[in-house]
């Protein structure tokens, strides 16, 4: 459910039309509704509300934009990070040191310091190095850091294979047949207050089934490291459920995970960690574009739109759908490819879509754009750096500029060796 809606024909942001917006801004811009990013949290949150003791923290790379932090901060949310840029932010926003969670496989000595410093709530460790690297930085700093160990079940989540991170052959976490033995080593080291296992097996998950299968497999190890003499007190099972990009797919609801959490987590006694970014942002965004011609093609038309896969990278990157609308359809349809300006092919929406009939200065959208959309998006043909907007109700506002390629060009040099 989202508040993008048609009101008169005009496609609209709760009750703001969005060619008010594209009249102000330009286009390309990221358009987020408040109310329905407060909604998602809500559902979210609402529905783990059946565990005995859970703790969010969003996964702050699917939408790092201030605003966006801030809301869920105001909502309770707490923060997971993957780098001290995501933790700065979380920190300017006004999230609870104490509710961030610091994840990614390659955290800096200055990271992990920087992150003891503030006094984060949990450290997930991806390997027993990174483990007695932040233990020498802690006893050095005379702290001692929370941590979870990230386990690699190996389980095959079901997803695109760029954003499963799950199986065996992926990067992350310790391998499962070692992570006992970690677990138990890091336990007796200075500076390290173990306290819990974390896993994540990819994005987008369609099923809950992965899921359940990597939950319960985490949670027999859990024992297995209890049974060894040490403490679990805490479980982080990460994110990763997907959402519907097509109109017509149907996804797990909320409410249905966290049923299945309950089932398998009943007797572990812990407090639950959760680290949601798609579930929470994915339906809070549309990325507003302006057909710039339409131009005639050996087969289906080519609709060029300013936006291109700088601005929105999915679908070059993992053949991710957008459904594409336009902002003030007239009832007609065709079908057409929609390709952005950049000088390669993957700069590709779709091809041979039926789409609403768009002409040259249309404006339309992608919609499900709110997560891993602005935050992917870079300079690539010095294009500038895409805007973002949010709306409540009538009222919205800026929330990222856009980068000029000036601006950038600014930040750049030429040496006094080829200068004359
Ligand atoms: N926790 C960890 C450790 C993660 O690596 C991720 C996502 C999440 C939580 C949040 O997952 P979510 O609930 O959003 O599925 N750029 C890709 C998605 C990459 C996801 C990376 N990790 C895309 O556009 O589909």
């Amino acid at each position: 459910m989202d508040h993008f809606h048609y009101v008169d024909g005009v496609l609209s942001a709760e009750d703001v039309p969005l060619p008010a917006i594209a009249a102000a801004v330009g286009t390309p811009v990221y358009v987020y509704s408040r109310a329905t990013l407060t909604r998602h949290a809500r559902v979210f949150r609402d529905a783990l509300g059946i565990l005995p003791a859970a703790r969010i923290a969003f996964a702050v790379k699917s939408n790092p934009n201030l605003a966006v932090l801030r809301v869920l901060a105001a909502e309770g949310y707490g923060a997971d990070v993957v780098s001290v840029g995501e933790l700065e932010r979380a920190l300017a926003a006004g999230m609870d040191p104490e509710a961030i969670v610091f994840s990614g496989v390659g955290k800096t000595a200055a990271e992990l310091a920087r992150a003891l410093e503030v006094g984060i709530g949990q450290f997930n460790l991806e390997s027993e190095e990174e483990g007695l690297e932040l233990a020498e930085i802690a006893v050095r700093m005379g702290k001692v850091a929370a941590c979870a160990l990230r386990v690699n079940p190996d389980v095959d989540a079901g997803t695109h294979g760029k954003i499963s991170t799950g199986k065996a052959e992926n990067k992350f976490g310790v391998p499962f047949d070692r992570a006992a033995a970690i677990y138990g080593r890091l336990a007796q080291t200075p500076g390290l207050a173990m306290r819990a296992l974390a896993l994540h097996i990819g994005s987008q998950l369609s099923s809950l089934d992965p899921l359940e299968a990597a939950f319960t497999k985490v949670g027999g190890l859990m024992h297995a490291i209890r049974g060894a003499g040490h403490a679990v007190t805490h479980m982080d099972l990460g994110g990763g459920i997907g959402v519907p990009y097509k109109t017509g797919d149907v996804f797990p609801q909320p409410a249905e995970y966290a049923a299945m959490v309950a089932r398998v987590t009943g007797n572990w006694g812990v407090t639950l960690m959760f680290e949601p970014g798609r579930v929470i942002t994915g339906n809070t965004g549309v990325l507003m574009t302006e057909v710039v011609r339409v131009k005639e093609g050996a087969g289906a038309p080519w609709v060029v739109i300013d936006a291109a896969m700088n601005d929105l990278a999915r679908p070059a990157l993992y053949d991710a759908w957008h459904d594409f609308a336009a902002v003030q359809p007239d009832g007609e349809r065709f079908v057409a490819n929609i390709v952005g300006p950049i000088c390669e092919s993957s700069d590709t929406f779709a091809m041979a879509r039926d789409i609403d009939l768009v002409k040259r200065g249309d404006l339309a959208v992608f919609r499900t754009a709110g997560a891993y959309g602005a935050t992917m998006a870079n300079t690539y043909n010095s294009r500038p750096l895409v805007p973002e907007v949010m709306v409540d109700g009538e009222k919205w506002a800026v929330v990222a500029d856009r980068i000029d390629p000036a601006t950038i060009l600014a930040a750049e040099r030429v040496p006094d060796f080829l200068a004359g």
